[in-house]
């Protein structure tokens, strides 16, 4: 039996085998919503095929249970390409979501902005990415699934569902292209500098690789990013992970009701 399968038959014994409608991946420092959902915590370390070791992130646990009605699956911590140099390893937690039932994907992350209208504390709904790195994880998958097409990988229902909450909580929810750079170093202003010209709006480490698993999955997908830092050269504040991480919960409680919102929305799709 393959570790997907171990996983799944893990998860079904400790969180029934329900569907799950939903799953959010959480990023750096914005892992409180996770301890919110009504349900079960299962640590990374016991499920096969899972990211654990390195991972960074205070929570590698997959909390699976209801949240604003709906049963998620939140993934409390992720691995980065930057962590082991491989950009597939979020694939069998994803694989894993999609066999428990699950049609749509959220993700958050920490990001550096480019733009002076976003600032440090706000909130960028990606409109779309631009894979900079040059990776992809889905080298090596031998079927001609593997072809996937990217044009509404941000997924325009999600966006407008997403669009709406914020507006109804009265949270003012930016919009723009995300760049991944892998990291773990972060970028210099040059490559800043560049990647503006190139129509990027924020760049960051994580997400783009799971948007594109998804989407090779069939799950629609949708990404928000909480703007910790200007990138490198766009002001005199000094760039660094603690940084990041002491920033991150000024977008957090934002995002939190973005998605309990969205959450209760959703429920109608089941
Ligand atoms: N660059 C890359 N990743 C990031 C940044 C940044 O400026 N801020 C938070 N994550």
């Amino acid at each position: 039996m393959s570790a997907h399968n171990d996983a799944l038959e893990i998860i079904k014994d400790r969180a029934g085998d329900g569907p799950v409608a939903i799953g959010l991946v959480l990023g750096s420092g914005l892992g409180h919503l996770a301890h919110a959902v009504d349900g079960v915590a299962i640590p990374y370390a016991d499920l096969p095929g899972f990211p654990h070791a390195a991972v960074s992130g205070h929570n590698p646990n997959l909390h699976i249970g209801l949240l604003e009605g709906l049963r998620v699956a939140v993934f409390g911590a992720r691995e980065h390409y930057y962590e082991n140099g491989n950009p597939a390893a979020m694939r069998p937690a994803l694989e894993v979501l999609k066999a428990l039932g699950a049609d749509r994907l959220i993700l958050t992350n920490a990001a550096g902005s480019m733009r002076p209208d976003i600032p440090p504390g706000d909130l960028m709904l990606l409109s779309d990415h631009i894979n900079y790195s040059g990776l992809n994880p889905l080298i090596g998958e031998p079927t001609d699934k593997r072809f996937v097409p990217m044009t509404d990988a941000h997924d325009p229902d999600l966006r407008k569902a997403l669009r709406a909450s914020a507006e109804a909580e009265g949270i003012d929810l930016k919009e723009g292209v995300y760049a991944w750079y892998s990291g773990p170093s972060f970028e210099t202003p040059a490559e800043i500098r560049m990647l503006k010209t190139l129509g990027a709006d924020a760049v960051g480490m994580s997400t783009v690789p799971e948007v594109i698993l998804g989407c090779f999955l069939c799950l629609r997908c949708a990404a928000i990013s909480t703007v910790t830092n200007m990138a490198a050269g766009m002001s005199d504040e000094k760039i660094s992970h603690e940084h990041t991480k002491a920033m991150a919960p000024l977008g957090a409680t934002k995002l939190e009701r973005i998605l309990r919102h969205f959450l209760r929305g959703q429920r109608q799709h089941g």
